[in-house]
């Protein structure tokens, strides 16, 4: 099962990414995560990607695609993956379906997580994270054990660049210029289904798990 994820930033769909990708046994694949994680390790990669990211714009094309697709590429990624944050241009779309399409391959569900700007405001700026695990939290709907530490690995939790007020508009401009015309492109292949993502996480799932069987 080949799965996309759609939303705005803070929709929701790392969440429930990691959900689909437990249940249905299959890779999640977050292209914001690669990214971070090479911010992180301070590769070549990491240091573009940042540039980018810290504005709030999207890292380009040609640089997203390469590693989206080599990471597809891998044999764990056989029987199927769920794609979280790619694509996110109408380009990278269409080199995905041609790439797929090529192998006589497509795209089973693009799931739009729907959540209006002003929940996304509110959570963003209540999202924690750990940058040495990754980990996410919200202050109010998903605090951890003790305030400001990581439940997983014990690190400082903290406020993303990128989630700064400044930060998450310009993300949402720019969702709503490059990243919400998918819908439409994917609503014409047929394979578009939308889900209320201001329900609580687990009413949210329960909805995906649904449209997913
Ligand atoms: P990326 O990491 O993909 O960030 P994003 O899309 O901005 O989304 P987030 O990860 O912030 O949010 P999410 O939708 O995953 O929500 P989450 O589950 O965390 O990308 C980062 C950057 O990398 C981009 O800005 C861009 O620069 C670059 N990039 C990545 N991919 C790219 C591409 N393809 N092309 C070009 N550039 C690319 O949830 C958010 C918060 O809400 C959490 O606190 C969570 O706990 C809470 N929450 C989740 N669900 C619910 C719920 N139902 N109710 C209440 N709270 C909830
Ligand atoms: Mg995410």
């Amino acid at each position: 099962m080949k799965i996309i994820i759609l939303g705005a930033p803070g929709a929701g769909k790392g969440t429930q990414a990691k959900m689909i990708a437990e249940k249905y046994q299959i890779p999640h694949v977050s292209t914001g995560d690669i990214f971070k994680a090479n911010i992180k390790n301070g590769t070549e990669l990491g240091m573009e990607a940042k540039k980018y990211m810290d504005q709030g714009a999207l890292v380009p094309d040609e640089l997203t695609v390469k590693i989206l697709l080599d990471r597809v590429a891998k044999p764990d990624c056989e029987n199927g993956y769920v794609l979280d944050g790619f694509p996110r241009t109408i380009p990278q779309a269409e080199v995905l379906d041609s790439t797929l399409s090529e192998m006589g391959d497509a795209i089973d569900v693009a799931i739009n997580v729907d959540v209006p700007d002003e929940n996304i405001v509110k959570r963003m700026g209540g999202r924690r994270a750990c940058l040495s695990c990754g980990a996410t939290y919200h202050i109010e709907h998903i605090p951890p054990r003790k305030e400001g530490i990581c439940d997983v690995c014990g690190q400082p939790l903290v406020l993303r660049d990128d989630d700064k007020p400044k930060t998450v508009s310009n993300r949402l401009k720019v969702y709503h210029e490059q990243t919400q015309p998918l819908i439409d492109f994917y609503h014409a292949k047929g394979v578009l289904r939308t889900v209320d993502g201001t329900a609580d996480m687990q009413d949210v799932f329960a909805a995906i798990t649904a449209i997913l069987g």
